[in-house]
């Protein structure tokens, strides 16, 4: 399974996907990172690992549109069958969306469909949330609205900030996501008519 991954940040979803690549147990290639911001850390990563690292710097374009379709051109130049974004801080157009339907997954750190968007560890703090967590989700046109293919839940404690909280949740991301993408891989995770489905039953 030929695999591109696009980030904006400091890539620790992507990190916990080499890591599990390089030892064997996940069954996908890398065939490049994409990153919209220069400086993103993930990059550094990337190069670590040997890995082809692009950025395609979004303030170089003058439309959401025309940044959109020269990322697809760039994505698709490398052949993959799936998209993961990982930390890729960027709202997709809906060409964008379609043109990946069924073989792009984003992870989302909230247990959706709650606390679409930003800022969701202070959220579920705020809420008085007993419980909170992540979802990798295929995407859609719908920003954060796509069908769930795993979730994983985490207590929310007494004590909590949105650091401790979110750190508590990315120990979680950091398997869920291979898992999934691992899934995807074997031919067991699909989307259809909207649906996930898992070895063929809809979730
Ligand atoms: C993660 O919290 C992920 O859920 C969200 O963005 C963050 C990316 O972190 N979509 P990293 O760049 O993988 O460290």
């Amino acid at each position: 399974c030929n695999v591109v991954v696009l980030i904006s940040g400091s890539g620790t979803n992507l990190q916990a996907l080499i890591d599990k690549t390089q030892s064997g147990d996940l069954p996908i290639t890398i065939s490049a990172v994409i990153s919209n911001r220069p400086d993103a850390y993930g990059l550094e990563r990337t190069k670590q690992a040997g890995i082809q690292a692009e950025t395609l710097d979004h303030k170089a374009f003058d439309s959401r549109e025309s940044f959109d379709q020269a990322l697809m051109q760039l994505i698709d130049g490398f052949n993959p069958n799936l998209v993961v974004l990982a930390g890729f801080m960027r709202i997709l157009t809906p060409e964008f969306t379609n043109h990946y339907l069924g073989r792009m997954l984003n992870i989302h750190p909230s247990l959706l469909p709650k606390y679409q968007g930003l800022h969701t560890h202070q959220r579920a703090l705020d809420a008085g949330d007993e419980r909170h967590g992540v979802t990798v989700h295929f995407v859609t046109a719908e920003l954060d609205g796509g069908p769930n293919a795993i979730q994983a839940a985490v207590p929310v404690l007494a004590d909590d900030d949105a650091d401790s909280l979110s750190a508590r949740v990315q120990v979680q991301e950091h398997i869920i996501y291979p898992l999934a993408v691992q899934w995807f891989a074997e031919g067991r995770l699909s989307m259809a008519d909207g649906k996930t489905l898992l070895d063929g039953e809809p979730l």
